[in-house]
């Protein structure tokens, strides 16, 4: 089969990776990819977000079926598009992505579907808003309603830092369109977690569980990112928090969405909080996590592309995946000053001694091959991998072949996993 992968991050070169070692693929395109991508796959000068131009060089390549990596094409319905072309595409229609593009949606849908959320409320008028979170209990959690990359959520320990998110988002535009409506919910406590699932419509086929550090400093403290590092599985979903997520998040959201005729296809991922009352979602995405991805796969010893393409058939009732016992550690390599104002081309060595490290890989985020070597193109740049007997032994690898990388202008958290790692073991 020829396909095409749609992205240019570290998931979508684990993405590409998985993809060109299935038996199945004959050719592997990534548009717009990146050097590192480059690979595994031949990358296509398309941006993701170039939907007419995406389905006219599919078309055009006899592709036989695309993987959108990112939330963006598939909001803005790059799935609708392809099928429309004739072309097999993975994941959800725009109908069906609202689950991630739209926070009053995922809210609403969780209502009528009977699954228990923060309680929330939306605000369009700064001074209602205002007026809720000085007679709230703080902490108090402020969402931009739309799509902000990863940046459009607040968690306020004071009125101060609550007002000034609300002003920022609807005075001061600061997300745009995606912020001029917010939800504010109640805060939450508990450990957080990601749970991944295929869905086909119908059925589900959950992946392996993940734990993300979306904030960029030690500690879990600092500004929210895109994920500084991640690992999987994570202690925090036991068997019995994942079964009473499948049926009493994911299967109610399953049903709705197909009772609305917006059947949900592609990836589930459910942003968990485990609290001492259960499992609560926190949101959805409708794509695999970056670098969640990326620990994920590489504990996949099935083929990953049937899978995907069972997703889009409606066949994945007929699916069962095999996984690794080993634990999967991802480290994130990012610029120094990341997510805020950070150099780019600046140079990396030591990438393939890294990589000779045995159960390591390396995904490219945002570098540029030259003359002289790698260099860095953007804020999230590597992303480490290793796989390990247990999560310590996986975290000793992937620190070691972070180690190797010669990077003066790069920065890591060099705590990934201190939570699992820290717990008592299970009784
Ligand atoms: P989201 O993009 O909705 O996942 O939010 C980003 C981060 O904000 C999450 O990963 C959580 O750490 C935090 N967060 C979101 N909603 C809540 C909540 N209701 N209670 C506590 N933390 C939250
Ligand atoms: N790692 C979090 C996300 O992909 O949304």
């Amino acid at each position: 089969m020829r396909i095409l992968v749609i992205g240019g991050g570290a998931r979508e070169h684990a993405l590409c990776r998985a993809i060109a070692a299935s038996p199945l693929t004959t050719a592997l395109y990534c548009a717009p990819g990146n050097d590192g991508i480059a690979a595994q796959a031949e990358t296509v000068a398309i941006a993701a977000g170039d939907l007419p131009a995406l389905i006219a060089w599919a078309g055009a390549n006899a592709i036989d079926f695309v993987v959108p990596g990112p939330e963006a094409p598939l909001a803005a319905g790059i799935v609708d598009g392809m099928e429309g072309a004739g072309i097999a595409c993975f994941g959800p229609s725009a109908a069906a992505a609202r689950l991630e593009g739209s926070k009053t949606f995922m809210k609403q849908m969780a209502a009528a579907a009977s699954i228990v959320t923060a309680p929330w409320r939306r605000f369009t008028d700064a001074a209602a808003a205002r007026a809720h979170v000085e007679a709230a209990a703080l902490p108090i959690v402020i969402k931009a309603d739309g799509l902000a990359a990863g940046k459009g959520v607040t968690v306020a320990t004071s009125v101060a830092e609550a007002r000034r998110a609300i002003d920022a988002a609807l005075i001061h535009d600061a997300f745009g369109q995606a912020g001029r409506s917010l939800v504010i919910e109640e805060w939450l406590e508990g450990e957080e977690a990601s749970f991944h699932a295929l869905a086909d419509g119908t059925h589900l086929l959950p992946l392996a569980t993940a734990q993300d550090h979306k904030r960029a400093g030690e500690g879990d403290s600092g500004p929210n990112t895109g994920g500084m590092g991640c690992y999987s599985p994570t202690p925090a979903l036991t068997e019995a928090a994942q079964s009473e997520a499948i049926e009493a998040v994911l299967k109610p959201t399953l049903r709705h969405m197909a009772a609305q005729g917006a059947p949900f296809r592609g990836v589930l991922y459910a942003g968990l909080m485990i609290t001492p009352a259960g499992p609560r979602l926190l949101e959805y995405n409708v794509r695999f996590g970056d670098p969640e991805c990326q620990a994920i796969l590489a504990r996949l010893v099935s083929d990953l592309l049937p899978a995907l393409l069972a997703s889009r058939d409606g066949e994945l009732g007929h699916m069962d995946l095999r996984w690794r016992s080993e634990a999967a550690m991802t480290v994130v390599m990012a610029a120094r000053g990341y997510p805020g104002a950070h150099a780019t081309g600046t140079a990396i060595a030591g990438l393939e001694a890294a990589e000779a490290i045995p159960g390591v890989t390396i995904c490219h985020a945002a570098t540029r091959r030259s003359a002289s070597g790698w260099q860095a193109a953007g804020g999230r740049v590597l992303s480490i991998t290793a796989l390990g007997d247990g999560l310590a032994a996986a975290r000793e690898r992937a620190y070691r072949a972070v180690d190797r990388i010669h990077w003066p202008d790069g920065f890591c958290r060099r705590d990934i996993g201190w939570r699992a790692l820290a717990a008592p073991p299970a009784p």
